[in-house]
């Protein structure tokens, strides 16, 4: 198949272009600079300013498939007006930009999402049933406008799966912000500690894009975390399991809303979700279901980056 992916020299990006090139796809990338994504990547890549240009029409060509992850990182500092601006934009504007660009050839959108569109507080077990609310938060606006846009594609007879997706665990991304604390023996529990983590192995994340792109049955809202939420408390502790460092130092909530903001909500915030759909209609079948095997795999059986 021949698959345009947006977002291809991020984390999960990178690791879905090894994934696909492994299966032997026809792989193209949108990025903010073309030639740079080429290099890092090794497969053609077209520059899209998506704020200012219409899509690229050679990396539409003959286009198959559309993966969409692109997008301004949250968890790169305060969110400012301006942040928050582009944070929405970069994802939802875009998203609309590909949606009208779409070729004739299109059969598959596969778009970002995120477990922020869930309300982010409490023990209640959320799935895709739930039911998105007419006063939301910011996140959840940002995941709910994605996915809308996302979907209004499927009126040209095009499939589409909004991947919604827990924190990912691997070399980079939210691990990759905090190994260093930990490294030092300073990682802790942040707040009460009492908060879930919807936790998914960078792994796992890759095959459900993979089958989102190959099986005709996934359509619409997917939650892809793995079965098996802990409290933040626990993520912490096994964290330091594995890197073989202390974690008795918590940040308290106060501090970190002082240090970030509103983007505190991203560590504080408390995500119970489950893999519904993933379950029970496609049956499919998680590499790692247990953090301890996730984090000993990342840390234990692979190099880790210094
Ligand atoms: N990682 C997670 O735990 C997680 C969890 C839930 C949802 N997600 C979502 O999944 C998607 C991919 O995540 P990721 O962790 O791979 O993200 P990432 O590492 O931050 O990569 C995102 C990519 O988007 C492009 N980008 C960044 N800022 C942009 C901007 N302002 N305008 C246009 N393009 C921009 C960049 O590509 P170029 O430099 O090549 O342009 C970048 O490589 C994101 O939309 C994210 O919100 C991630």
């Amino acid at each position: 198949m021949n698959i345009l992916i947006t977002g291809a020299t991020g984390f999960i990006g990178q690791s879905l272009v090894r994934e696909l090139s492994r299966q032997q796809h026809g792989i193209r990338a949108l990025s903010r600079d073309g030639s740079q994504a080429q290099k890092i990547l090794g497969i053609p890549a077209y520059t899209w300013d998506y704020s200012t240009e219409a899509v690229p029409e050679e990396a539409l060509k003959d286009c198959d498939v559309i993966v969409h992850l692109m997008g301004e990182n949250l968890g790169a500092g305060r969110w400012t007006n301006e942040r928050k601006q582009e944070i929405y934009a970069s994802r939802i504007i875009s998203t609309r930009k590909l949606v009208a660009a779409a070729p004739a050839t299109l059969k598959t959108f596969v778009c970002g999402s995120a477990i922020g569109i869930y309300p982010g507080t409490g023990d209640k077990t959320y799935d895709e049933t739930f039911v998105i609310p007419a006063q939301k938060t910011f996140m959840q606006s940002i995941c709910a406008d994605w996915e809308q846009e996302a979907a209004s594609i499927e009126s040209r007879g095009i499939r589409r799966a909004s991947i919604r997706t827990g924190v990912v665990l691997g070399h980079g991304g939210m691990i990759k912000t905090l190994l260093p604390l930990f490294k030092l023996g300073l990682g802790g529990p942040v707040g009460s500690g009492h908060q879930w983590l919807p936790w998914i192995h960078i792994d796992d994340l890759t095959s459900v894009f993979t089958k989102a792109i190959e099986d005709t049955r996934y359509t619409g809202a997917i939650n892809a975390v793995s079965p098996h939420p802990v409290h933040y408390h626990e993520f912490a502790r096994a964290l330091g399991w594995v890197l073989h460092r202390p974690t008795f130092l918590s940040t308290p909530a106060w501090l970190l809303k002082l240090m970030l903001g509103e983007a505190a909500a991203l560590a504080l915030n408390s995500y119970r979700i489950a893999p519904r759909r993933l379950l029970q209609e496609y049956d499919f079948k998680f590499k790692f279901t247990e953090l301890q095997d996730a984090l000993t795999d990342l840390f234990q059986n692979r190099s880790t980056p210094q």
